[in-house]
């Protein structure tokens, strides 16, 4: 067996996982990080592509933006169009200047992972057999299995940064997490295609049909959702149905504009709200999707991720540079009061925004909770006031500060 040493112990080279490495050792603090998959797999998940101003801040601060700075777009508004009749929710003007980037998760993951590289910061790719042990003592390790060897690394803090299914989250012992959950009766098609899209903002539908949401990644590449049956598949989906469904969802001048063209990219992913508390056991503590996931309606996933990332970093910093552990145990309460948050507006957006019609198990009950949603987004898209509870949530909370 190898043995191995480091300070921090990154479970996980998503997002949260190589960000939080590339923030750490900008602070001169050592970091591993073990992954279960290759860098190009990791590559191949198309996720989300709406940055919030806390997030771009942060990939700045780890020296990483050059490129998102160059190729991102701002977005300084999107549509939200009900039966095809749009408002327009400007962000900039609602909330005195705040905008978003739209940057894909891909690229963010993609220059992540070249700044690691180049700074020769250690990554194992395709280990397998990852456990986490001994994480409320001083010394926790991590055991693994790389290219046929067996490693031991001893560290003194561990970041589970391994998504849903990872291991990080269940080796908090059964008794000690509380999971919260909500699975939705419907899920999101995504198609990716490299045509233009269909206007220059995101445009959130809501129809009779269900919802569809257009979405970009570049003024060449675009990407769109349909809400779908949870018990759709992939394959039941042709192009072609794709692009004539979509059609029937956008209000009609967006629809005018829609150009079709093959798919890059087609998936459907199955809508959820969970929570784990607390994020933190021990020394472990849990970081983005291994603690939290939304569903994409408020574009939040990925957002929260980095803002557990800034606050498990600061934590880490004052640990290190001042030699205060004090500030551990704050971790889970910061984390988790912005992740409610987060969680709440994107329940609230999706449950505006969905047709639930015939979805729930007395039909009844499915319509009258689209009756209540058709009120409710009617009435936040009718006012300034109602516009900028929506606008104010999605551009998203500050930061919270560590206590002193
Ligand atoms: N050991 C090591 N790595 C693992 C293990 C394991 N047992 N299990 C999973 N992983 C890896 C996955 O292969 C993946 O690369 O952990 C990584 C987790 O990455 P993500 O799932 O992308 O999660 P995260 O980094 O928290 O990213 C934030 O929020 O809403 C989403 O789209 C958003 O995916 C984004 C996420
Ligand atoms: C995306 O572009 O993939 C996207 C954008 C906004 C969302 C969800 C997904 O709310």
């Amino acid at each position: 067996m190898k043995t191995i040493t480091t300070q921090v112990a990154i479970i996980g080279a998503g997002p949260s996982g190589l960000l939080l490495g590339q923030l750490l050792s900008k602070q001169g603090i050592d970091n591993i990080i073990i992954e279960r998959v290759s860098g190009e797999y990791v590559l191949g998940r198309i996720r989300a592509g709406i940055l919030e101003q806390g997030f771009v801040n942060l990939v700045r601060e780890a020296g990483v933006s050059e490129r998102m700075d160059a190729e991102g777009i701002v977005h300084d508004g999107f549509d939200i169009a009900v039966d095809g009749k749009c408002t327009h929710i400007n962000l900039k003007e609602l909330t005195g200047g705040d905008t978003v980037l739209c940057y894909g998760q891909v690229d963010i993951t993609k220059d992540l992972m070249a700044a690691r590289a180049s700074a020769s910061l250690v990554t194992y790719y395709e280990s397998s057999e990852v456990k986490l042990n001994d994480v409320k003592a001083a010394t926790p390790t991590v055991t693994f299995e790389h290219l046929g060897e067996k490693y031991q690394l001893s560290c003194d803090y561990i970041a589970g940064c391994d998504g849903f299914h990872g291991v990080s989250r269940p080796t908090i012992p059964a008794d000690v997490r509380t999971e919260h959950e909500r699975v939705y009766p419907f899920g999101w098609l995504g198609l990716m295609s490299d045509t233009p899209p269909v206007s220059d903002e995101l445009i959130y539908s809501k129809t009779k049909r269900g919802f569809a949401l257009a979405s970009m990644r570049s003024p060449t590449r675009s990407r769109y959702y349909l809400q779908v049956p949870v018990t759709d598949k992939v394959e039941d989906w042709s192009d072609d149905d794709f692009w004539q469904e979509l059609k029937k969802r956008l209000p009609a001048d967006a629809a005018a504009k829609l150009v079709t063209g093959p798919s890059i990219e087609k998936s459907i992913a199955p809508l959820r709200s969970f929570v784990c508390e607390p994020m933190q056991y021990g020394n472990l503590f849990l970081v983005g999707d291994a603690a939290h996931i939304v569903p994409p309606t408020g574009a939040k996933g990925l957002n929260l991720a980095a803002s557990d990332v800034a606050t498990l970093y600061k934590i880490m910093t004052r640990v290190y540079k001042e030699g205060d552990k004090n500030c551990l145990h704050q971790y889970s309460e910061i984390a988790l009061r912005r992740v409610w948050h987060g969680e709440r507006f994107s329940w609230w957006m999706t449950n505006m925004l969905h047709n639930f019609d015939g979805m729930s198990d007395a039909k009844e009950q499915g319509d009258t909770q689209g009756r209540f949603a058709e009120s409710e987004i009617n009435y936040y898209t009718a006012s300034e006031n109602g516009k900028r509870v929506i606008a104010e949530q999605y551009v998203g909370l500050a930061y919270e500060e560590l206590a002193p």
